[in-house]
């Protein structure tokens, strides 16, 4: 392993490459990363770097966001096979067509989506700055909300709002099982529940703390004092014990205990070895239709503007 460390460091060094990877990632590849962050701070991070070429240790639409944000720059994943279920839970063709069936409507949709759908959204969002950006609209304003049912519902409850929910769903999030964790707070009775506003209502209700990623791993820190129940990803986990080598984190279990649900499969197929591969290869490239990007990129843009002002 240390000489496939030493290998791709040389290799970003030589090829002036920059590695970005999500929390979801393997701890290895975190702790080679440039930056490691949640999906605000990767597009934060793409759209200011001066390195020529981007690798992006996460899922395919992060990838696709570094490239329309940056078409001149090469734009690589480890593994191009790194989808998501919630993005692939929300076709183009589909959602544009109900954004067609009703006019008037403002488009707000979760970064977690493919650049087609962004193509036809007025403004981005992820989970680290939903709040504030639903916000920033008049409180009569008509306004979609794409694809996550979940994370919706949950802006609609704190923000009063009656925002129009696409149908969509993360696989990792929606197997949290809500029993488990209420026999988990039987058994750390002082441990407090951190989810990820991706996770069911019937949980977000039982939790403590609802938050990005970011957030998540922020109230940890500042509180490194407490035990923690983590419901989302369990990549997160990686850097929650290393800022708080301390404090006893435990992930949410899933509902089918058979399966490991709680790790996202597409986030997982990002290894050191294709990580080397690709920047040694400089492919699978991210590619994105000109027309398509071009679409993409003013509501990306919007979203990046509004956070710079609210300090996010
Ligand atoms: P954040 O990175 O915004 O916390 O979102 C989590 C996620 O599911 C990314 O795919
Ligand atoms: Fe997509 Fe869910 Fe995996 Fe995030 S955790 S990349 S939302 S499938």
């Amino acid at each position: 392993m240390n000489e496939l460390i030493k290998a791709i460091k040389e290799l970003k060094q030589e090829k002036n490459a920059i590695i970005l990877a999500h929390y979801y990632q393997e701890g290895e590849i975190q702790d080679i990363a440039d930056y490691v962050g949640d999906s605000l701070a990767l597009a934060q991070w793409a759209a200011k770097t001066e390195a020529d070429i981007i690798v992006m240790c996460g899922v395919h639409f992060m990838g696709e966001t570094a490239k329309v944000l940056c078409p001149d720059k090469k734009v690589l994943v480890p593994d191009m096979a790194a989808g998501c279920s919630l993005a692939d839970s929300c076709p183009a063709d589909k959602f544009g067509q109900f954004v067609k069936e009703h006019p008037g409507y403002t488009v707000i949709s979760y970064v977690n989506t493919t650049a087609a759908v962004k193509a036809v959204t007025d403004v981005v969002v992820t989970s680290t700055n939903a709040r504030q950006i639903v916000e920033s609209f008049p409180e009569d304003e008509k306004i979609i909300f794409g694809p996550d049912r979940n994370l919706g519902n949950y802006i609609n409850s704190i923000t009063h709002r009656q925002m129009l929910l696409w149908d969509g769903a993360c696989h990792v999030h929606e197997q949290f099982s809500v029993e488990k964790i209420v026999e988990l707070k039987q058994q750390y009775p002082e441990a407090l529940v951190l989810a990820h506003p991706e996770c069911k209502g019937a949980l977000l209700k039982l939790a403590d703390v609802v938050g990005s990623t970011a957030a998540l791993l922020k109230y940890a820190v500042a509180h490194p004092e407490h035990t923690y129940i983590v419901a989302t990803e369990s990549g997160i986990l990686h850097e929650m014990q290393k800022k708080c080598p301390q404090t006893l984190f435990i992930p949410a279990p899933p509902n089918d205990s058979t399966c490991a649900c709680n790790e996202c499969s597409f986030m997982r197929l990002n290894t050191m070895q294709k990580l080397y591969d690709c920047l040694k290869n400089e492919s699978p490239e991210i590619t994105v239709d000109p027309a398509i990007a071009e679409k993409a990129v003013r509501p990306i843009q919007r979203m990046l503007d509004i956070s710079a002002k609210l300090g996010l």
